[in-house]
């Protein structure tokens, strides 16, 4: 990048929280997330400009008043909303983005639902998008694309003959060569996601998914053998083009969440908390609501564990924290039935008049709620299918400042490549498996759980947000990949063989 370009960050949704009040009045505020903490700065440093949809629905075209209103909320840097009318919500959003790329990205393609109306839309949205990057781009700025939701943006501004360096960062998984096969649009996805310049993955599997599907189905590629010994970075050479593939894996601003954790609002709820359940060791899940999770699998598996050892009884509390998602999708809404159904069966069976033992929580907590949560549970229980990375993994981590805490952690969180040696590793789809780490993490002696906890915050510290930002970033620009510092190379234990 240009010391004198401007860097556009485009992504689905806008880092900015609407409202729509029963007025029918739009209320602004900051988003939160690591996303947002992160590229703040540096739209601001480079007069930056972030494109996306404000997250509801507009029939109409733009609605000017709403225009002043966000800008005061980003503050800073300057924001361009993407207005989605009712149509594209449901074909764009729900359809193509919700009910194939992402159940295909994380493996559960019988959740797919491949119709062409919805590959139809998802086009004419990333077209769109596209166009309002084309009437904001100067030539010298860099175009950063994020997520599933935008694969095509860069292919549709190639179109419109932009020339400007684009990059993609997807932060969902890739998936392997015989699930991604099953797209019916393979073919025009991998060619889009060809047309950016550089291409981050969180870990290194996702990166040889996609060279691997590369190689298959568009066949016409070569991989610079000088670049191909680098583990974090690739190129790929299409003709008298070069694509950089890298493993960028993303990361929270550690020092914001350390620093909240010492908050004294947090301390004297973690004191509250931790004075109402004495003898009690509580287990922490905090997900979005969503079948690639692994909520049903952690109540099971707490289940089994009271069964097994009555011994715990009393003794241990499972606050499962579930944030509202994409509810008007039917697989989450069943999804939220069965969390409830078995949340009512396991304390059906073990409640007691002074022991609950499942306490579920189904909204959005506030961030100091949310910190006092990571800073008082002993355990963290965080179990997902399949996950690009898993933030609260390391939000964990980075709010747990006595180091007495225990993470147990699903191989198939992208965060398992970071933290493989010191979390607890289970199989989400290995019920007894998990029962066992349940029941290690209570049992770990007091030093194990200091030396594994520091070592895991240490991680978290040393690659922050702005390290994936920097190391993302110097990629794009870097003239010698060969150089580069290599990715933390780990395979979950099954992918070994
Ligand atoms: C995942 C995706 C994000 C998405 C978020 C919330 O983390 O990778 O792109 O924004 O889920 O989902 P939603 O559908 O509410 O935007």
């Amino acid at each position: 990048m240009d010391k004198k370009s401007h860097i556009i960050i485009v992504s689905n949704r806008l880092p900015l929280i609407l409202k729509k009040t029963e007025g029918g009045k739009i209320e602004v505020g900051k988003g939160a997330g690591g996303l947002v903490t992160a590229m703040a700065p540096v739209l601001k440093n480079r007069k930056g400009t972030w494109i996306g949809w404000p997250g509801y629905v507009q029939e109409s075209d733009i609605d000017d008043n709403m225009l002043p209103a966000i800008q005061t909320a980003a503050s800073g840097y300057s924001v361009k909303p993407v207005m989605l009318n009712s149509n594209e919500v449901k074909n764009y959003y729900e359809g193509f983005s919700n009910s194939i790329i992402w159940p295909l990205f994380h493996d559960f393609t019988d959740k797919c639902i491949f119709l062409p109306e919805y590959w139809k839309s998802y086009q004419e949205v990333n077209k769109k998008f596209a166009l309002t990057i084309y009437q904001d781009a100067n030539d010298l700025d860099f175009i950063w694309v994020h997520d599933y939701q935008l694969i095509l943006v860069g292919a549709q501004l190639r179109k419109m003959h932009i020339r400007n360096p684009i990059g993609f960062f997807l932060h969902t998984p890739f998936p392997p060569f015989d699930t991604f096969a099953r797209c019916p649009w393979r073919f025009e996805l991998l060619s889009a996601m060809l047309e950016y310049d550089i291409i981050g993955f969180h870990t290194i599997q996702n990166k040889r998914n996609f060279i691997r599907c590369v190689k298959k189905i568009i066949q016409d590629v070569q991989i610079d053998k000088k670049i191909k010994s680098n583990a974090s970075v690739s190129e790929l050479r299409l003709g008298n083009r070069k694509v950089r593939i890298g493993v960028f894996p993303i990361s929270i601003d550690y020092n914001e969440f350390f620093l909240k954790a010492w908050d004294s609002d947090v301390y004297k709820r973690a004191k509250e908390m931790r004075k109402n359940a004495p003898d009690m060791k509580i287990i922490l899940g905090v997900d979005r609501l969503d079948y690639t999770k692994g909520i049903p699998e952690k109540l099971i598996a707490f289940k089994q564990f009271l069964t097994c050892f009555p011994e715990f009884h009393k003794k241990s509390h499972f606050i499962q924290l579930v944030i509202p998602s994409r509810r008007e999708i039917s697989a989450y809404a069943d999804l939220k039935l069965q969390i409830e159904q078995l949340v009512g069966e396991i304390n059906g069976m073990f409640a007691t008049g002074d022991w609950l033992p499942v306490q579920y929580m189904f909204r959005t907590l506030d961030r100091n709620e949310l910190i006092s949560l990571y800073r008082t549970c002993e355990i963290a229980f965080i179990a997902p299918l399949k996950d690009g990375m898993n933030l609260v993994a390391k939000e964990y981590c980075a709010c747990n400042i006595d180091e007495k805490g225990v993470l147990i952690l699903s191989e198939f969180a992208g965060a398992a490549q970071q933290f493989h040696q010191d979390a607890i590793l289970v199989n989400p789809h290995d019920i007894e498996g998990m029962t066992k780490a349940i029941y290690k993490a209570f049992n770990m002696p007091l030093e194990e759980r200091n030396q594994r906890m520091r070592n895991l915050r240490e991680i978290v510290k040393n690659k922050d947000v702005f390290w994936w930002l920097n190391s993302f970033l110097n990629a794009a620009i870097e003239k010698d990949l060969s150089s580069f510092p290599q990715a933390d190379e780990y395979l979950p234990f099954n992918l070994l063989k």
